[in-house]
């Protein structure tokens, strides 16, 4: 059909999508409204001035966060002015290897912070002594004030510090919705007394089905509520844990690699949610490879290389910080170019 010359309102009797004889339900007019070639030019206008006032929103939100470190030093154990996670001395061998060694860290409140480093380099395992799910060797760290040295991990999430995994840890014969449902902490019906009273537990069991609708939503996941999460893609499985994180709404999520195997478009909407998440006031803490990612959405990066912070700084500090380059020289993953390519 072409109708790139028809005006609005120019509809005629013979075009199938184009009722000739409104309904007799009353809604002629509004109908006839809906398919108005001009309301469409409106439809667009609206979900181009949508995505403007998004684009601010993060605009404003990526603006706070690099307002809060300014006059932060680009160097490894800064102080912020605002930390939610510091920790001091932790440290955890595996046999003869010193995986992790750091002696001051800080995450400024508010921000996305990027963990980069060569394989290796101690990341997840950083990421886990942290968020309870190993025990350092030495070292204490606190979470918004709190000591959080010996907690276990259940503890931790429930005072609002979540992490996914690099390896997605979705319960396969479970349903999605059942997954991030799993998220929820601090369950009446999960003790002995309140449980044999149903009706007392009940009522938050239905609370938490409509926050992980919610999530499911939020995540575009609604379609595979009811599927095993065993049918979901790598990047399904991807926002099934972020939203599953989501179901304590945690004031810092750690998010280990969530773009690892999952495909372009998927990789970008990731990214729309994780500076949604920092816009609307949440901490992000993400281990990321991928270096055009990272520059692109970090405020803040904090590069590890054999244990140890080696650098730290905005995007702009750390391109050009030799420390950074010579942690990567010799590894297969190399920083994105400072500048371009001289043409041929
Ligand atoms: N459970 C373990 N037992 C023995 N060694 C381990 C264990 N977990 C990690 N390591 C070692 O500790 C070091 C740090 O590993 P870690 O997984 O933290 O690195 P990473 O920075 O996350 O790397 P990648 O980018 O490849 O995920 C590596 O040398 C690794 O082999
Ligand atoms: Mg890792």
């Amino acid at each position: 059909m072409s109708d790139e010359h028809s005006r609005p309102g120019d509809h005629r009797a013979d075009d199938a999508t184009v009722p000739a004889v409104p309904p007799a339900d009353g809604n002629g007019a509004e109908l006839t409204e809906q398919l108005d070639p001009g309301q469409l030019g409106e439809h667009d206008e609206v979900e181009e001035r949508e995505e403007a006032l998004e684009a601010a929103a993060a605009m404003k939100g990526s603006s706070a966060a690099a307002k809060s470190l300014e006059g932060v030093a680009a160097e490894p154990g800064s102080r912020k002015p605002d930390p939610i996670l510091v920790a001091d001395d932790v440290s955890r061998r595996f046999g003869g290897l010193k995986a992790v060694d750091v002696s001051h860290l800080e995450v400024q409140r508010g921000t996305i912070t990027a963990l980069i480093g060569p394989n290796g380099a101690g990341k997840s395992t950083f990421f886990n002594l942290v968020s309870g799910f190993d025990k350092p060797n030495t070292g204490t760290w606190s979470f918004k004030g709190t000591d959080l040295t010996g907690m276990s991990a259940y503890k931790i999430a429930r005072l609002g510090m979540v992490r996914t995994f690099q390896l997605t840890k979705a319960l396969m014969r479970l349903t999605t919705l059942e997954n991030v449902m799993l998220g929820a902490t601090g369950q009446r019906g999960e003790h002995f007394l309140p449980a044999i009273f149903k009706p007392s537990w009940s009522g938050q069991e239905a609370d938490n089905e409509k926050r992980a609708d919610e999530l499911l939503e939020r995540f575009k996941l609604t379609h595979m509520r009811d599927e095993f999460a065993g049918t979901m893609s790598g990047g399904q499985r991807k926002l099934l844990e972020m939203a599953r994180a989501m179901m304590v709404r945690p004031s810092l999520i750690m998010l280990d690699e969530p773009m690892a195997g999952v495909n372009p478009a998927l990789t970008q909407s990731l990214l729309g949610h994780i500076q949604a998440l920092r816009d609307e006031g949440t901490t992000i803490v993400l281990v990321e490879h991928d270096m055009d990612v990272i520059m692109s959405i970090s405020d803040w990066i904090i590069c590890f290389a054999e244990g140890k912070v080696i650098a730290e700084g905005t995007p702009a500090d750390i391109r050009s910080n030799q420390a950074v380059i010579d942690a990567y020289l010799g590894t297969s993953r190399a920083l994105p170019a400072d500048e371009k390519e001289p043409s041929p």
